[in-house]
């Protein structure tokens, strides 16, 4: 029946009816908070790109551990800043690495706080990329062995799930792998399956000073161009054992989201990455666009796209407006 018999509105009249016939509803167990770890004290720093973002050392790691579960966030995403890099970046599987000190730090005061760890090496590496460069070219496979080494150490470290974000080929395999022969065939791994090359990663790379030094990450990382290809990296990642896969960024791929969604019945993560959210923040500074109410809306729409789980520099205020029931 069309209209006059057929009026949409009638269910739109009120908060309450709305609220009773939503389809999606968004709550603090969806959320993954990204925290940025660094040695030494009393250390805060502002990543300027990422107003309320920073790089933390141990004990200001857990003030935010802390402020993030009296929020009601429950997972936290720990990024390693080490004091050292070289060529292959092994102060990223160092048993004494930075974010192997932090989570048995945060276990300590916050046993239930899952913990989970982004494998990569970009960050330990002087040159920037996600491993071995010969020629020009990130090494494959030398890539993979040393993230299932990483991957191990964050395990024995104690951390309750590992997130590889390289893009090599084969690393759900070799991480699966390395983890079982160790004893640690309970710890799952949520793949950055789908992970596209990128512009909006450029904060990010300021608050983990992961930047290449020099060409960019396209010989791995996936081109924008393309959908079904995520399928692909998605069906891969599944044979090879990831537990969780992930679609990265978000809000340009919300189609991606959606497609992967259908595809299998894993469950499915999204990142909302650091320009995102850096493009709210600066349009809320500037008074062109309300902040909070842009931010629930992108993480509602992130959630209507499929995604169970969500990446976001917004956990903490996201969740205390659901708190007051935004
Ligand atoms: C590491 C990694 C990156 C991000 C998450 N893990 C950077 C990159 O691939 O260049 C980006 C996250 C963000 O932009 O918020 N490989």
């Amino acid at each position: 029946m069309g209209f006059p018999g057929t009026r949409m509105r009638r269910l739109r009249r009120n908060k309450r009816i709305r609220n009773m016939i939503a389809e999606t509803t968004l709550t603090a167990d969806d959320f993954i908070l990204p925290l940025f770890v660094c040695h030494g004290e009393k250390i805060r720093r502002p990543v300027s790109s990422m107003p309320g973002v920073y790089q933390l050392s141990i004990d200001e790691l857990l003030n935010s551990c802390s402020e993030a579960i009296d929020a009601g966030v429950g997972a936290v995403l720990l990024f390693g800043i080490p004091d050292t890099k070289d060529e292959e970046g092994r102060a990223g599987y160092a048993q004494s690495g930075i974010v192997q000190q932090a989570i048995p730090a945060i276990k300590k005061r916050f046993s239930d706080l899952y913990v989970i760890t982004d494998v990569c090496n970009c960050e330990y590496t002087t040159h920037g990329h996600c491993g071995p460069v010969v020629n020009g070219e990130v090494v494959n496979d030398k890539t993979v062995e040393i993230l299932a080494r990483q991957a191990l150490s964050h395990a024995r470290a104690g951390c309750d799930m590992v997130a590889p974000s390289d893009m090599m080929d084969g690393r759900i395999f070799a991480v699966r792998e390395k983890l079982d022969t160790a004893g640690f065939e309970t710890l799952p791994i949520l793949s950055y399956a789908a992970k596209y090359a990128s512009s909006f990663y450029g904060p990010f790379r300021e608050a983990a000073g992961s930047a290449p030094a020099f060409g960019d990450r396209r010989g791995y990382q996936m081109d924008p161009r393309n959908g079904r290809e995520a399928l692909r990296e998605v069906q891969l990642d599944i044979e090879e054992g990831a537990d969780l896969v992930m679609v990265k960024p978000a809000l340009s791929c919300l189609d991606v989201i959606w497609r992967v969604r259908e595809s299998c019945n894993l469950p499915v993560a999204a990142y909302n990455v650091s320009g995102e959210y850096s493009m709210v923040k600066a349009a809320a500074e500037k008074g062109w666009i309300d902040g909070d109410a842009v931010m629930m809306e992108i993480l509602t729409s992130i959630k209507r796209a499929g995604a169970d789980l969500i990446v976001t520099y917004h956990a903490v205020e996201a969740a205390k407006l659901l708190a007051k029931g935004n």
